[in-house]
């Protein structure tokens, strides 16, 4: 088992070491970030070498058997377990995922296990999202429409409309994409950040909403929008296999189109 080490200069330090149980052959070792704001200890790394025999194989597998087995004070957010609710996103190899599919055998050596990045933590793997909902909030996700239509009528919309939905309804907002964004990092103030963008122009998309205009007016914004650089990494690190810098790509598209 490799040894676990930090930089020397990082000020995260190395906590605890929770051995494997004795005669336990298939060994793998979590490098867990930890912090409370209950303690007055700084961030520190605790170890946990868990015997694979007994744990399922998932990574949020092995932060379940820690919780229940070894220490119950780890503390993370987990609902589904099958990538739907988004809630285990977090940072593990270096890459921001879901907890639930991320298999212990894709991780190379020990497993590195860290909160999403530039995030406020509340405790150890949990990041603090009000901003993030509050940005959601502000693109007020759902469809607007100023025609009428009869009660005993639908909104209808033709198969071919509702395919255009298709690589954006399934965004789970787990803030993977967001929290790997550099312009997101330095500005989340005020740039929305991929995941907000790409939920926006799910509305934009959908033929039945009826506010295009005033939803581009409230994007078009030196910061919101424009932020931007597209470097990528949104779209590389989605775990649903979503391209949200195409997204705000097709924003800016129909921005400059209506200029013309
Ligand atoms: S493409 Fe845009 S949103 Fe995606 S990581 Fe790059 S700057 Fe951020
Ligand atoms: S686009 Fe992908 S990474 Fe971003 S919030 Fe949605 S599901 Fe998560
Ligand atoms: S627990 Fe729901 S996405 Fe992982």
């Amino acid at each position: 088992m490799a040894e676990f080490s930090l930089p020397k200069n990082s000020k995260v330090k190395e906590g605890k070491h929770f051995a494997a149980p004795e005669g336990a052959t298939n060994v793998r070792s979590f490098h867990i970030y930890r912090w409370s704001p209950d303690d007055d200890q700084n961030p520190h790394i605790d170890t946990y070498d868990i015997d694979m025999d007994n744990c399922g194989p998932m990574v949020l597998d092995a932060l379940i058997k820690i919780k229940n087995e070894i220490d119950p004070t780890l503390t993370f957010r987990r609902s589904c377990r099958e990538g739907i609710c988004g809630s285990c996103a977090m940072n593990i190899d270096g890459t921001n995922t879901l907890a639930c599919t991320k298999g212990v055998d894709e991780c190379k050596g020990d497993v590195k296990v860290y909160p999403l990045p530039h995030m406020s933590v509340v405790k150890d793997l949990v990041p603090d999202m009000t901003h993030f909902y509050a940005q959601y909030a502000s693109v007020e996700p759902w469809l607007k429409t100023k025609t009428p239509v009869s009660a005993a009528s639908e909104r209808l919309q033709s198969k071919e409309d509702r395919e255009k939905l298709d690589g954006l309804y399934e965004c789970i907002l787990c803030a993977c994409c967001s929290t790997s964004c550099p312009s997101y990092w330095w500005n989340s103030d005020k740039y929305l950040g991929p995941a907000i963008l790409l939920q926006s122009y799910r509305w934009l998309a959908d033929s039945r909403d009826e506010a295009t205009g005033e939803r581009l007016d409230a994007l078009e914004d030196p910061f919101k929008l424009y932020r931007c650089h597209t470097i990528m990494n949104c779209t590389n690190t989605c775990p649903k296999g979503l391209n949200p810098a195409k997204a705000i790509g097709e924003i800016k598209k129909l921005i400059a189109e209506r200029a013309l």
